[in-house]
This record gives structure tokens, C-alpha cells and sequence, in this order.
């Protein structure tokens, strides 16, 4: 089932070789690798993204985040909906900080509501990443708690209580 706010369509993924190969070129990108993996994380091989998608997907909703252009929807990032984590990626730089990622989460968030659920939580956004911490919050996310990761790098955790 397509969620959508008459913008951004959010399509859920069903394993095609073309959105694999569409989401390649994102994990190219040292933005998206530093502020999604970690500083230094190597970009990501067709393999690698797949099976991520496929872990994605076993372990929450996952959809791709679609535009409309003038030759149809287009997908630009991927996001996936579980009570715990919540990660997103706008995957195509351009379509960065133009309010793509809150018409997401707003989504997300009224999706949550709509199967009855009490809480949504933001596990892990790095200390230096203003960008996802201003969206949650935005959003209606508000901070928990911070902590360090196993690499030693500071974390805050952001819940909604829906
Ligand atoms: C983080 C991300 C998902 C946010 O989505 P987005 O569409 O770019 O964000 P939006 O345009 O909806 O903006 C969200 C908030 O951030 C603010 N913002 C936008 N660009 C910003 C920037 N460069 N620096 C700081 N804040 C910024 C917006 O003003 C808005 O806050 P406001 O409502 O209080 O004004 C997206 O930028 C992205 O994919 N980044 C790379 C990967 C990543 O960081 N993923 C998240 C990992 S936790």
C-alpha cells in the first residue's frame, strides 16, 4: 500500500533488481555513508545494499521515497518504519533540505498511529547530525537520552509517544 500526502509517495519495497540499482548511487555518496554508517565507512557494493534492504525489510516496513517528475515518480531514498529505529536517507543530494524527509515522517508517524502503535523511537543520530536531529523534532520527536556507540561516537535518541 502506497502512503502518500499528494508530494512524496512512499512505495513499498517488494525486492526489485531496479531499486537496487537505483539506491547503488546513493551509498556512493560520503554524506550518506558518514551520517547513515559511520566516518569511514567504505561505499557500498550492489551486494551490500541488498542485502541490507533485505534485513531492512524483515525487520520493519520498508518503502522507497518517491517524487513526482514529468515522466512519473521517481525514488530518491529509502526509509523504513519499526517502533524502534527508524532510519532515512534521502538518497539524491538534490532533493536534500527542501522538506522531503518531514513529509516522510509525518507519513510514518500517521502510518504508526493508523496500526495502533504507542511509540516510535529515533535509536541513534550522531551528535553532529543537526539535519536528522532538527527533522525528528520537527516531527514531534523529542530527546531521550544520548550515549556513546561502540565506535566511541555520540549518539542522541529521540521518541514520539503517539
Ligand atoms: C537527514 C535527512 C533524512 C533529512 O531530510 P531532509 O528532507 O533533508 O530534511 P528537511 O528538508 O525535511 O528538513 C528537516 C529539518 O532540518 C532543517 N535543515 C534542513 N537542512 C539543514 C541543514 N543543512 N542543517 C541544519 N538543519 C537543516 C530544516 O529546516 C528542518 O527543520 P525545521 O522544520 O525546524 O526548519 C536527509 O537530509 C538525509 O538523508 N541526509 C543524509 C543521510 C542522513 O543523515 N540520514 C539520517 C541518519 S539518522
Amino acid at each position: 500500500m502506497y502512503l502518500t500526502d499528494g508530494v512524496v509517495r512512499l512505495r513499498p519495497y517488494q525486492a526489485d533488481d531496479a531499486d537496487i540499482d537505483q539506491a547503488l548511487s546513493w551509498y556512493q555518496d560520503p554524506e550518506v555513508l558518514y551520517y547513515s554508517e559511520g566516518p569511514g565507512t567504505e561505499p557500498f557494493s550492489r551486494a551490500r545494499v541488498a542485502s541490507m534492504y533485505d534485513y531492512l525489510a524483515s525487520h520493519g516496513e520498508l518503502y522507497m521515497i518517491e517524487v513526482p517528475t514529468p515522466d512519473g515518480f521517481r525514488p530518491i531514498g529509502d526509509v523504513m518504519l519499526s517502533e524502534d529505529t527508524m532510519p532515512i536517507v534521502i538518497g539524491d543530494p538534490n532533493w536534500r533540505s527542501r522538506g522531503i524527509g518531514s513529509r516522510v515522517l509525518r507519513l510514518l508517524v500517521q502510518r504508526a498511529r493508523d496500526v495502533g502503535w504507542t511509540r516510535l523511537q529515533a535509536k541513534h543520530i550522531w551528535k553532529d547530525n543537526v539535519r536528522s536531529q532538527r527533522l525528528f523534532t520537527t516531527c514531534g520527536f523529542v530527546f531521550m537520552k544520548s550515549g556513546i556507540d561502540d565506535a566511541g561516537r555520540l549518539f542522541y535518541r529521540y521518541q514520539i509517544t503517539l
